[in-house]
């Protein structure tokens, strides 16, 4: 049996039973009450490095949370390959709707997944997907098959914008001087058909309050005679897709880059069961923008969607109240060139035009960033696609996703490298849902995919 596979073989219970440790900290970015869940996570992270093989591995502070930064220099005329990942997890709510606590790991067979699955917080985004690298490197350098250097970079706040790591890398761009960045934080298509991600969409996230009346009023008394914030909030947002459901806000789609004909009948060859897809969200029938495709409304347009909403009376029972305010938040999934900053600006003044003037209304940007297409015609790419074809007997497809790493776009301007975007998890591992979990064919595939990415970059470079 070759190396990579016998020592995977030999490790397999370790590598998962480490995993599960690590996720049995609920490091949830999002809710400052988890903080020092998130700086034991990051040291449990610092460790891991080292135990891995890095020479060299810091926690750095950082204005928000720290990032964890690990290295192993073999030689400098070699390539240096910089490893990206995030150790911060998303909330668990709503906690209900959870088979096993979301900080509780177990492992539980699936249809898809029939060796089994971790179910936790975090186990497919991300740290199942970055703790393949810790483990891949932990491989390679017990073997004596690690054939160039390393940087890993493991942040904290990816699902808050990553706002300290811009201001890290700002500050760093001679530290994190690399050839290529390779991230798992993607998915692929099937366990038998591997895909590279070759696209991110951006994103612009806000916040809108509607304020009527100055306090909350008896719906009887007042109904009917002053504006309901709740009422006027909805409305708003309906107006915001047409019947067709294009975007109505004036100027959102200029920059908006179409696709050839060539370019998608390119992307329908990608094998996708519009059945599959319906039966697995149990929906009669898909939904959205006129003349796309489930594949194309999902990656290469942009998308503006209510991701919560609030107001009023919401408790047991019932309460008769025009509440004074109404709240939502809102997102917008970009494509590229759309810039987020712009896409913002175009929301604000265009949701504050459309209020009637018996509300005021507030817009308050939270974070966003811009998306990512990367050609296939780089060594990158091409050392990606033969690790993966080794490894699943299959060559992998190119995919555009439509999920969003803000940080992406900022590591190309900055550091000026490509990014190599090896995704292992499947649509189905319910990440930010309740019961997410993550394959242990996947995270093995992964150990075992890595290495020959290391390998077959070096030797392209060379
Ligand atoms: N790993 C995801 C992004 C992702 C998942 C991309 C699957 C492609 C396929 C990442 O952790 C994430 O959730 N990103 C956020 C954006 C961030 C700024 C909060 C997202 O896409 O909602
Ligand atoms: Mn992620
Ligand atoms: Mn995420």
């Amino acid at each position: 049996m070759p190396k990579t596979k016998q020592y995977i073989n030999d490790h397999k219970d370790r590598f998962i039973s480490e995993l599960i440790e690590l996720l049995k900290i609920p490091s949830i970015s999002a809710d400052t009450a988890y903080k020092n869940d998130i700086l034991k996570t990051a040291d449990a992270v610092k460790i891991a490095l080292e135990k891995a093989g890095c020479d060299m591995v810091e926690i750095c502070e950082t204005p928000g949370y720290p990032i964890v930064y690990g290295e192993k220099i073999t030689d400098s005329n070699l390539p240096t390959i910089l490893v990206y990942g995030h150790y911060d997890v998303q909330p668990a709510d709503p906690i209900d709707l959870w088979d096993s606590p979301p900080f509780e790991p177990i492992i539980k067979k699936t249809d898809i997944h029939p060796e089994g699955a971790i179910f936790a917080r975090g186990a497919c985004d991300d740290k199942g997907q970055m703790y393949m690298h810790v483990k891949a490197l932990e491989l390679m350098t017990k073997t004596d098959q690690l054939p160039c250097n390393v940087k890993f970079m493991i942040e904290g706040e990816e699902e808050v914008g990553s706002n300290s790591l811009v201001w890290f890398v700002k500050r760093n761009q001679k530290k994190l001087s690399n050839d290529v960045i390779l991230i798992s934080d993607t998915g692929m298509i099937s366990n038998t058909q591997p895909s590279i991600t070759t696209g991110l969409r951006g994103l612009s996230y806000v916040e809108v309050v509607v304020t009527g009346p100055n306090r909350d009023l008896h719906s009887g008394l007042y109904g009917g005679a002053v504006a309901n914030p709740i009422n006027i909030l909805t409305k708003m947002i309906a107006s915001l897709h047409d019947e067709n459901n294009h975007i109505t806000i004036p100027g959102f789609y200029d920059r908006v880059e179409e696709l050839s004909l060539d370019e998608r009948a390119e992307m329908a060859k990608a094998p996708f069961s519009l059945n599959d897809y319906q039966n697995a969200l149990d929906i009669a029938e898909v939904y959205g923008e006129k003349g796309y495709t489930t594949n194309e409304r999902n990656s290469i347009r942009p998308t503006l969607d209510v991701n919560g909403i609030w107001g009023g009376y919401t408790g047991e029972g019932a309460k008769t109240v025009i509440a004074s305010k109404a709240y939502a938040k809102i997102s917008m999934r970009l494509v590229p060139n759309q810039d987020w900053e712009e896409i913002t600006e175009l929301f604000t003044k265009h949701f504050k035009s459309i209020a009637p003037k018996s509300v005021t209304v507030k817009v308050t940007p939270h974070h966003g960033g811009q998306g990512y297409v990367t050609p296939t015609d780089n060594i990158g790419y091409k050392a990606a696609n033969k690790a993966y074809t080794e490894t699943f007997g299959v060559q992998a497809i190119p995919q555009r996703s439509g999920g969003s790493i803000p940080i992406v776009a900022l590591f190309e301007e900055e550091l000026k490298s490509k990014t190599i975007l090896m995704g292992f998890g499947l649509d189905s591992d319910a990440i930010h849902s309740p019961n997410e979990h993550f394959g242990i064919f996947n995270y093995l595939k992964g150990i075992e995919t890595i290495p020959l990415f290391y390998k077959y970059f070096t030797e392209m470079n060379s």
